[in-house]
């Protein structure tokens, strides 16, 4: 396998996706709902799934897709070559603010990260890892992360999980927003990642995610000595729907173990 060829075809892929969504600002968007009024999508989001689907498939016929606008292969497994895509995070941002989105795309073998993109495609900000090889911001090295305590650190989470909901008991998060520095919401998990990743923020919870929304940013944490695991301190498995806790090391167990331990996540 070259994965020094993969890694070049899909930094140049999602660099010509992003061009496309710019040159498309000015085009009035198609916007339709999928689960529920505030699950968005465009036809930006479904062209830019097309794009990848047909660029794989054309250059690696035995990889396999998993794309969040289902253009891409149905999977059962993770064996093999799998690019897991999330054309455009953060659709609703996209919609309202043409800002804080990215593409994110995570290439695994038999389940391991091994590449992973998450591109903010308004700031032209390339943010990408291979395993092994160190993660970098374009052509910047991203420095390791390094260590912090709760009182000290700023935590992404959605406010919806601090107020009554139908998933949790909102009682349980309140503690730990409350104990931060200060607590951050941007609306796109592939950008909150990336925030993990280059300290921008010290800590990143979601109560439900798709393995396309983690999966890029999930190997370039990793690649930096972060964690990044479900809210119960469990490896993630990249086929199913799963809460997503990301943090600096040591930081992680610190919030399993005095914040999240006693939640049914
Ligand atoms: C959404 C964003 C958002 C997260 C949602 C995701 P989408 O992705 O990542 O931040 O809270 O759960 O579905 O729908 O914009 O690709
Ligand atoms: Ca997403
Ligand atoms: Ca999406």
């Amino acid at each position: 396998m070259d994965w020094d060829l993969i890694y070049s075809h899909a930094q140049q892929w999602v660099k010509e996706a992003g061009e496309r969504i710019r040159s498309s600002f000015d085009q009035t968007l198609d916007i339709q709902t999928k689960s529920n009024p505030n699950d968005l999508v465009t036809n930006m989001d479904k062209e830019t799934e097309q794009f990848f689907i047909s660029k794989i498939k054309q250059t690696y016929p035995g990889h396999k897709i998993m794309g969040e606008e289902g253009f891409g292969d149905q999977l059962d497994s993770l064996e093999g070559v799998v690019w897991l895509i999330d054309p455009i995070d953060g659709t609703m941002n996209f919609i309202h603010q043409q800002r804080n989105f990215a593409i994110s795309l995570g290439i695994y073998e038999d389940g391991v990260g091994k590449i992973g993109l998450v591109y903010d495609v308004v700031h032209d900000e390339l943010y990408h890892a291979s395993r092994g090889i160190g993660a970098y911001l374009n052509d910047e090295p991203i420095p390791l992360l390094g260590e912090t305590t709760v009182k000290e650190s700023i935590i992404a989470l959605n406010a919806t999980w601090v107020m009554k909901n139908h998933r949790i008991d909102h009682h349980l998060l309140i503690p730990l927003a409350r104990d931060a520095r200060g607590t951050r919401s941007y609306g796109s998990a592939a950008l909150e990642l990336i925030f993990v990743a280059t300290g921008r923020v010290d800590a990143y919870l979601s109560l439900r995610l798709s393995p396309w929304d983690f999966a890029g940013g999930a190997v370039i944490i990793e690649e930096l000595g972060g964690i990044v695991t479900n809210l119960r301190g469990e490896k993630l498995d990249f086929l199913s729907k799963d809460s997503v806790f990301a943090a600096k090391p040591g930081l992680h167990q610190t919030i399993l173990d005095e914040y999240l331990k006693s939640g049914k996540w």
